[in-house]
């Protein structure tokens, strides 16, 4: 069974919809802990309450990426728990070497826009502004630039005429929801192999 840690910031809706596939028995996996780098995120909460270990790091001294000492924390808590797979759910800092090398081809994210457009922050509203008519959400793994690594899957969303950022990026949510799941599962099954940047799935 494959072991995931899930690292967040926020809301943790898709670490939420992780678990229910778990629970739905359509995700063969069990999440070993729950690390936020923001004390009070409500991620760190929903461990809880369904009874997970939830551990909290201080991304300090950095602002957006998770290096030096709370790189280690992070590192020991992933060990400490067997972690096999980290999965990156809302997490606002980008994952620097040290992490990347100890878990090569092992750290997958989740992103709100069709990759390779809209990195960065804020996708849905990217995507809103810029006047695109389709966008969704993208599983990748993780390389060492921001939301550039090989693909796994990706859902598509319309962008639709009376949209907000707030009803697109709820609408692209809902993907998202069903896609990461989905990924880890492939990744679960073994069914993920890459070629070169191509991710292929054996069905
Ligand atoms: C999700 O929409 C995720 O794609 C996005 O943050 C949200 C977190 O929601 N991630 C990024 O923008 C990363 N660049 P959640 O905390 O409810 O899962």
């Amino acid at each position: 069974m494959l072991n995931i840690a899930i690292l967040g910031s926020g809301q943790g809706s898709n670490a939420q919809a992780i678990l229910d596939a778990i629970a739905a028995q359509k995700l063969d996996a069990r999440i070993v802990g729950v690390i936020a780098d923001v004390a009070d995120a409500f991620i760190l909460e929903r461990a809880r309450r369904n009874g997970l270990p939830a551990f909290y790091v201080d991304g300090a001294p950095f602002k957006t990426k998770l290096d030096g000492a709370a790189e280690q924390r992070v590192l020991e808590i992933l060990r400490q728990q067997h972690a096999g797979v980290v999965a990156l759910a809302g997490f606002m800092r980008i994952v620097k070497a040290g992490l990347l090398r100890a878990y090569a081809g092992r750290i997958v994210n989740i992103h709100p826009a069709l990759l390779p457009a809209f990195p960065g922050l804020r996708a849905w509203e990217q995507a809103l502004h810029y006047g695109a008519k389709v966008t969704g959400c993208t599983v990748h793994f993780v390389d060492e630039g921001t939301d550039t690594g090989p693909i796994i899957l990706q859902r598509t969303v319309p962008v639709l005429d009376d949209d907000t950022p707030a009803t697109l990026h709820a609408r692209i949510q809902e993907q998202e929801h069903e896609a990461y799941p989905q990924a880890l599962q492939w990744i679960a099954a073994g069914q993920v192999r890459l070629a070169g940047r191509r991710v292929l799935i054996r069905g």
